[in-house]
């Protein structure tokens, strides 16, 4: 008999095809996210999980489904998996990071450069039919990207790939992370190791690539946009909730800052009465970053491979929760 899966939403090719090679799939068809309720029951009596960002899994579903022995995730970020409490059940975590690398950094740099250029009011005085001289000098003036410098807050995987982009724009880069990274990477990335302060002080552009835990929560906050340059612009293609929202929203409005792009919200997707909305310095995007067909097939293909390779009793290509080895080796979770 095949194990059997529970898939939360419907998800690209080729996923679903690897997994029914092996799995007997039961996929969620609505075009929502599941409520709770109805993750509950779709993981009752499965052997596996492959979830979204979007589908909270706390022990509450873990217990609705006492023979789990896998979480997929089709995301790099994994906080919305309870991994402490996986790990107790002897359950394997894994996640699809390292695909999502490069499309999410070009669309940081999307961010920046429409933040800078204007680029989205631009679009909108010529649908809207208010493009009424041909040219002039002082009409929709940005800011210079060329020549500037870019602060990278987190240089993991996405950071490190917007540092490398910032190279063809002659972009003096300078980065923070708690921790350094080795002096061979600073020099070929031409970047300087700097305090978090002294980077907020002296960027012209912020993009922000931690991942959200305790430590980062709110990690930008008041203090933060006070130390930044007025003309600065924050990107974030992260996690909402590594930014204090109102906070931003005040520094913006006090003009503390002089703009935003932001990819990610605190809450997801965002209210009509979210403040940003209405702000012409602010570039928003619904969480898409890893949006393109050829990141999200990977994501696809290595969520389906992590799931169905625990299964086999082997290593899958990501774990997240390494010491889940030693609670319940793989020879005991492999049913296939
Ligand atoms: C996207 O935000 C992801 O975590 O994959």
């Amino acid at each position: 008999m095949k194990p059997k899966v529970f898939v939360t939403r419907r998800i690209p090719a080729p996923g679903p095809a690897i997994l029914a090679e092996y799995c007997e799939v039961d996929m969620f068809l609505g075009e929502y996210p599941p409520r709770k309720e109805e993750i509950s029951k779709g993981v009752k009596g499965k052997d596996a999980l492959l979830c979204l960002l979007t589908d909270k899994i706390d022990s509450d579903i873990m217990a609705a489904a006492p023979n789990l022995k896998v979480i997929s995730s089709f995301s790099v970020g994994y906080e919305h998996i309870d991994v402490g409490e996986a790990t107790r059940r002897g359950i394997y975590v894994t996640y699809t990071p390292g695909v999502l690398t490069e499309a999410t950094a070009d669309f940081a740099w999307a961010l920046l450069m429409a933040a800078a250029r204007r680029v989205v009011e631009a679009d909108k005085v010529v649908k809207t039919g208010n493009w009424k001289i041909a040219w002039g000098p002082t009409i929709l003036l940005g800011d210079d990207v060329y020549g500037k410098t870019l602060g990278v807050v987190g240089l993991g995987r996405i950071g490190t790939a917007v540092a490398k982009r910032a190279k063809g724009f002659n972009i003096r880069t300078i980065y923070f992370d708690v921790v350094r990274a080795p002096l061979e990477k600073e020099k070929e990335l031409d970047i300087a190791y700097v305090p978090l302060e002294k980077l907020l002080e002296e960027s012209d552009f912020v993009s922000v690539h931690v991942p959200l835990m305790k430590e980062t929560y709110h990690l930008f906050n008041e203090a933060q946009f006070r130390q930044m340059k007025r003309t600065a612009f924050l990107i974030n293609t992260s996690r909402g909730a590594v930014i204090d929202e109102k906070a931003l929203a005040k520094a913006l409005q006090e003009k503390l800052i002089a703009g935003a792009a932001l990819d990610v919200f605190e809450k997801e997707p965002t209210d009509p009465d979210n403040p940003f909305v209405n702000m012409d310095n602010v570039v928003l995007a619904p969480h898409v970053a890893s949006a393109t067909k050829e990141a999200r097939s990977k994501m696809s293909e290595v969520s389906a491979k992590n799931l169905v390779a625990v299964l086999k009793g082997e290593m899958p290509l990501f774990l997240v929760n390494k010491e889940v080895l030693n609670i319940r080796p793989l020879a005991q979770v492999k049913t296939i």
